[in-house]
């Protein structure tokens, strides 16, 4: 073998492990050993070559210097190649992040408006002497009814307007007011307590009426509590709730637990056009005798008043909302607007 034909040999060689070795390097670091090996300035295949290239005899130079050259630009080229694949691969999630970008809203939840108004009531009784107390959604028809002195034949009882459970005398409560009774077993007078709670009706799902709403029930039993007493506490509870301004008006009522019964209604701008009009925010009297004495308290020593109101209702007032219904869609595009 004459000595270019070794040395074209010997350039192949190069250019095939070299190319391999650009090829296998997994990182930069393998990349740069790999270059150093091959193309190094010194110590290299590369210069290796370029001496056995100085050593050739004159008329074999030129052939082995356009290989040489042609040799060069090639594995430049090549490693060139690796190192964008190699740059490409260690790129990290901080080199494509857009810090610019705007972020994305991220969802916070918000105390629902008829929770909002009913924390609201809460705050104002508790600073009279109010704890909350709470009873159960599916009641048994004697708290719901029976105790609360209801007549056998009372039409709130029909199935028309009430939810029964699949089981003997259990119902799904329409009002608060059993939790009335629940109290007065639990705790001796004197008693201040509010109740907030779900109740259910058979009732249709439109604009003003839903089968599942919520109530707000009061209850204040002690020695001597008279009608004034009803009226002074909640004209105070109107006014620190709507405003010192607001117009109030009490009617007659009637309900089987209370005697005598009345309702209690706030003249409300709902600012929708419509102009200032009444609306009835709850039913209230004083507690009826007969009730007391279901509970097991001595109607001659005490007595004393309760309500139930709408929570919902006032929340509709307060914020101009036309439909009861928007309060029970879950919608976050309505609920978020309470914040
Ligand atoms: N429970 C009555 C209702 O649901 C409201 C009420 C409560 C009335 C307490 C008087 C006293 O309509």
């Amino acid at each position: 073998m004459s000595s270019i034909e070794a040395f074209l040999a010997r350039a192949d060689e190069l250019e095939r492990s070299a190319a391999a070795a650009f090829d296998a390097a997994a990182d930069a670091a393998a990349l740069t050993d790999a270059r150093n090996r091959f193309l190094g300035r010194t110590n290299s295949e590369r210069a290796g070559l370029k001496d056995a290239l100085g050593s050739l005899p004159g008329p074999d130079k030129p052939a082995a210097g356009r290989r040489y050259n042609e040799l060069q630009q090639r594995l430049d080229a090549l490693f060139e190649t690796a190192e964008a694949r190699v740059a490409a691969a260690s790129r990290t999630i901080s080199d494509t992040l857009d810090r610019t970008m705007p972020a994305r809203a991220t969802w916070q939840g918000s105390v629902h408006p008829v929770i909002q108004v009913i924390n609201e009531i809460a705050d104002i009784f508790r600073e009279l002497g109010f704890t909350i107390a709470l009873g159960p959604e599916v009641e048994h028809e004697w708290y719901n009814f029976g105790a609360l002195n209801f007549p056998a034949d009372h039409p709130a009882m029909d199935l028309h307007d009430t939810l029964y459970v699949n089981r003997p005398g259990l119902l799904m409560r329409t009002h608060t007011s059993p939790v009335q009774m629940r109290t007065l077993q639990r705790y001796a007078p004197p008693v201040r307590v509010l109740a907030p709670g779900n109740v259910y009706r058979r009732d249709f799902f439109d604009a003003t009426h839903a089968p599942m709403f919520t109530q707000l029930e009061g209850l204040a039993i002690d020695e001597g509590v008279s009608f004034a007493d009803l009226k002074a506490t909640l004209m105070h509870f109107v006014k620190r709730f709507y405003g010192p301004g607001v117009p109030v008006r009490f009617g007659p009522s009637y309900f089987p637990f209370t005697e005598p019964s009345a309702q209690m209604g706030v003249q409300v701008d709902l600012n929708d056009g419509r102009g200032k009009r009444w609306m009835e925010i709850m039913g209230c009297g004083l507690v009826h005798p007969a009730v007391l004495e279901s509970a097991g308290v001595d109607s001659e020593r005490y007595s004393g008043w309760a309500f139930g109101m709408g929570p919902a209702r006032i929340a509709m007032s307060r914020h101009v909302i036309p439909d009861i219904r928007l309060f029970y869609d879950s919608d976050v595009r309505f609920l978020e607007q309470f914040r």
